[in-house]
């Protein structure tokens, strides 16, 4: 038998996290991974991540002091960043970039420090990229920020808002780790030949950029943008469903009640809304789809997916969507990075086979 893509194969076991899609949980650790994104930093996450545990404010300020140091870019990183051509694609910039990392120390078996390096590095490298490209001066990373508030920073040459960094952040968590998806197992192939955690992360990386895994909000910001206001709303989502058209960043193959993430956001969008007219718009589209999606598809279960909420963070917090993708990366570095240490500590080489369909000599060209 087949499994085309391993679908319902399981190749490992994990204590990272949990995924059950009838109900609606995501465990991260032991931990709800909502919880965590609504209570934690995105330091104390990363950190539950790589070592399982949440840490204690001595291990959490050591983390946030170690992740600090680490941001800034090598020269070489530099360099290669100002000579990649303009038109190449941020994913395939972010992957060259971490890629090149490797030419120092890093080695097998994977450490937590080189995990940290990475965790800490990936947003300075998206945020040089994106100012440069623009043709303005990169912003150095500033010490005083935690890892959010300075990736908002390094993009923006300003301080964010509150309201700004803890949505960011809410969703960075949220995008932190979900299971044996395809760039994480990526990672855990690579590892598993006794490769370095650099190569491990480039594959995944790889894996990422394809549109299949790393998604883009456009068909949610772009539908936000053609309502334009609350208004508007009922009457544009009922001639989508009447055309029988999809609404885009509403339902889930593996969730079949609401997403955990997408709900965490939701409680966090409304919580920072304040006067921001976008995450209001969101929430409301969001009520009103819902609701229309119950009475055009009774019993489908069909409720908003995280690229709904991911879409409205990031255009509440202005961000382009071509920064949609490597943030998720840079959100994801945690996971990747936990399943490779984890996949190191007791590894097997991924070696799965093939059923050849291709033909066999003849018996007049054997030897
Ligand atoms: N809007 C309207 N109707 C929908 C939607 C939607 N967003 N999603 C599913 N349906 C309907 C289908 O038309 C179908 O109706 P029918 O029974 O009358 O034929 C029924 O619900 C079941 O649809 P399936 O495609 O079989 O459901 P599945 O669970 O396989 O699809 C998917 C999941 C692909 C995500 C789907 O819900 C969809 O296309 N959503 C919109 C795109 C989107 O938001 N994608 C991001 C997903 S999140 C992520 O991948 C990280």
């Amino acid at each position: 038998m087949i499994h085309h893509g391993l679908k319902g194969i399981t190749c490992a076991e994990t204590a990272i996290s949990h995924i059950d899609g009838e109900k609606g949980h995501l465990i991260y650790r032991g931990y709800e991974a909502k919880v965590i994104a609504l209570q934690s930093s995105f330091e104390a996450a990363a950190y539950l991540i790589l070592y399982g545990t949440l840490p204690d404010a001595h291990e959490l300020l050591d983390f946030q002091e170690k992740l600090t140091a680490e941001r800034t870019l090598p020269k070489h990183i530099i360099d290669l960043l100002e000579t990649l051509p303009h038109h190449m694609d941020d994913m395939a910039v972010l992957r060259t970039a971490i890629s090149s990392l490797g030419t120092d120390s890093f080695a097998y078996p994977p450490r937590p420090e080189e995990a940290i390096r990475l965790i800490a590095v990936t947003p300075t490298i998206i945020a040089y990229r994106y100012r440069r490209i623009k043709g303005e001066e990169a912003a150095a990373p500033n010490a005083q920020y935690g890892h959010a508030e300075n990736y908002l920073y390094m993009l923006t040459g300003r301080r964010p808002t509150e309201a700004q960094k803890k949505t960011l952040e809410t969703y960075m968590i949220l995008a932190m780790e979900h299971g044996m998806n395809a760039s994480t197992f990526s990672a855990r192939v690579t590892v598993s030949t006794e490769s370095d955690l650099v190569s491990a992360v480039t594959s995944a990386l790889g894996t990422m950029k394809g549109p299949l895994h790393g998604g883009a909000p456009s068909g949610v910001t772009k539908m936000l943008e053609d309502i334009g206001e609350k208004e508007n709303a009922e009457a544009y989502l009922t001639a989508k469903l009447e055309r029988g058209e999809r609404l885009m960043g509403f339902g889930h193959r593996v969730y079949k009640t609401k997403d955990p993430r997408a709900e965490a956001l939701r409680i966090k969008a409304e919580e920072v809304a304040g006067d921001d007219r976008s995450l209001d718009l969101a929430l409301h589209v969001e009520q009103e789809a819902v609701r229309l999606l119950e009475k055009y598809k009774p019993g489908r279960k069909l409720y908003t997916n995280v690229e709904f909420y991911a879409a409205a963070v990031m255009k509440a917090i202005r961000f382009d969507d071509a920064l949609f993708t490597p943030t998720f990366s840079a959100s994801r570095m945690a996971g990747w990075c936990a399943h490779v240490l984890e996949q190191a500590s007791n590894n097997m080489i991924f070696r799965p086979s093939a059923t050849y369909i291709g033909s066999f000599p003849q018996a007049a060209q054997q030897l």
